[in-house]
């Protein structure tokens, strides 16, 4: 079996589905804690599938986490499991460097000390696959060069920096104690079961009731967009193929300002369902404060995944995008259970 943790949150659920949709696929444990960001709507379907074992728990808890290991002789852990929203480390910083930090760290002791009683034969074949994120690169003028695995990091925010903090233990743990690692930094990821605090769901769901769509600043910051199933199958081919120690940098090859971003999403819904009273849901579009140390432009050079590994992404944005605005459409039930009383609280802080 191996072992996902975060696989009841946006990627890590994606990610566990994809991997389960394969009839031949190694069962999968998953851990998670179920935060706010954990949602076990997401993995219903798998309800009556007794390869996905589902434990509530803390990637912290050594002693839990090394319980799983044993018990179901895991042959790869995929960790997902993180604290991931940047406006939220904005305002409460500690949880991320509870989870993010403290949480891998102990997350690769337990594993550091399975792995090591394990037969030579074992050890060889485990791997540790840590999924990062292309934010710890830094913030990119317009004119620089896309982020490539050798850009010095450069964090900038609470979270990046404690998603910089994890990466440096993971390489850590492979160079001294020859664990066997591999770290993958992707770029932003859009797609189903998108908690709406992020930029693209949280336009979709704010356009369709109506509400503001916030746009922080000028609108001009840029990102790269990659399809979440895209990702998941980069993962996969990482963890299949990839070279120890190495790390891959995972993209979409769309950079695009968020504005842009915001105005294609208004414009698929102005097609798919137009409003009553025929204006665009571009007229919802609001400009907000800006956020706090904001990173301008995030690119992702994805050639070395393409070169070694022959990954490349199957969606462009524009056919990313029409499935997820459809998507939306079509799951209002996952939606609605969503947009509980924290989540409400939360849009009241950061946008009031
Ligand atoms: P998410 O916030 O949607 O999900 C995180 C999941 O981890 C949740 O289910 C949550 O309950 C769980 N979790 C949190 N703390 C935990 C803990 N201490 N122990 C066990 N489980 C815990 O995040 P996501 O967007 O799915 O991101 C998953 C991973 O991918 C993160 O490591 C993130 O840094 C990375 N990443 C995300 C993006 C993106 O665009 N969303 C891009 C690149 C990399
Ligand atoms: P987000 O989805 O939070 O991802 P990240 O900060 O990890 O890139 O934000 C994507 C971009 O959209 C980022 O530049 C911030 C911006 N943004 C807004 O303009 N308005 C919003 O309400 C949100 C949530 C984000």
């Amino acid at each position: 079996m191996i072992l996902v943790t975060g696989g009841a949150g946006f990627i890590g659920g994606n990610f566990v589905l994809d991997w389960l949709a394969n009839p031949h696929a190694e069962g999968v444990v998953n851990l998670d804690k179920l935060t706010y960001a954990g949602n076990l709507a997401t993995l219903q379907s798998l309800s009556a599938d007794d390869r996905h074992i589902f434990v509530q728990g803390d990637i912290g808890d050594y002693e839990l986490v090394l319980s799983l290991l044993k018990k179901h002789a895991i042959r790869a852990v995929v960790n997902f499991a993180a604290e991931s929203h940047v406006d939220r480390s904005i305002h409460g910083p500690g949880d991320f460097i509870q989870t993010n930090v403290l949480g891998t760290f102990n997350l690769l002791e337990a594993v550091r000390a399975f792995w090591s009683d394990l037969s030579e034969e074992g050890k060889q074949q485990f791997r540790f696959l840590h999924v990062s994120t292309d934010e710890v690169y830094g913030s990119l003028s317009a004119t620089d060069p896309a982020f490539s695995e050798t850009n010095p990091y450069e964090p900038n925010s609470p979270y990046s920096a404690s998603k910089a903090a994890s990466d440096h233990l993971v390489r850590a743990w492979h160079h001294t104690y020859g664990l066997p690692v591999l770290t993958t930094n992707c770029s932003n990821n859009y797609g189903p079961y998108h908690f709406p605090e992020k930029l693209i769901p949280l336009v979709i769901l704010n356009a369709l009731a109506g509400k503001p769509l916030p746009i922080y600043g000028d609108g001009q910051q840029i990102r790269d967009w990659l399809y979440v199933k895209d990702h998941c199958s980069a993962i996969r081919r990482v963890l299949e193929a990839g070279k120890l120690g190495e790390t891959y940098n995972v993209g979409g090859w769309n950079e695009k300002p968020n504005l842009d971003v915001v105005h294609t999403i208004c414009s698929i819904l102005d097609s798919l369902r137009p409003k009553a009273d025929g204006t665009s849901y571009a007229t919802q579009i609001t400009y907000v404060k800006d956020r706090p140390g904001h990173d301008r432009r995030y690119a992702i050079d994805a050639t070395k995944l393409e070169r070694e590994l022959g990954w490349k992404p199957a969606e462009t944005f524009e056919t990313g995008i029409q499935k997820t605005v459809q998507w939306y459409l079509d799951n209002q039930e996952w939606t609605e259970g969503v947009l509980s009383g924290s989540y409400r609280d939360w849009v009241k802080k950061q946008y009031s």
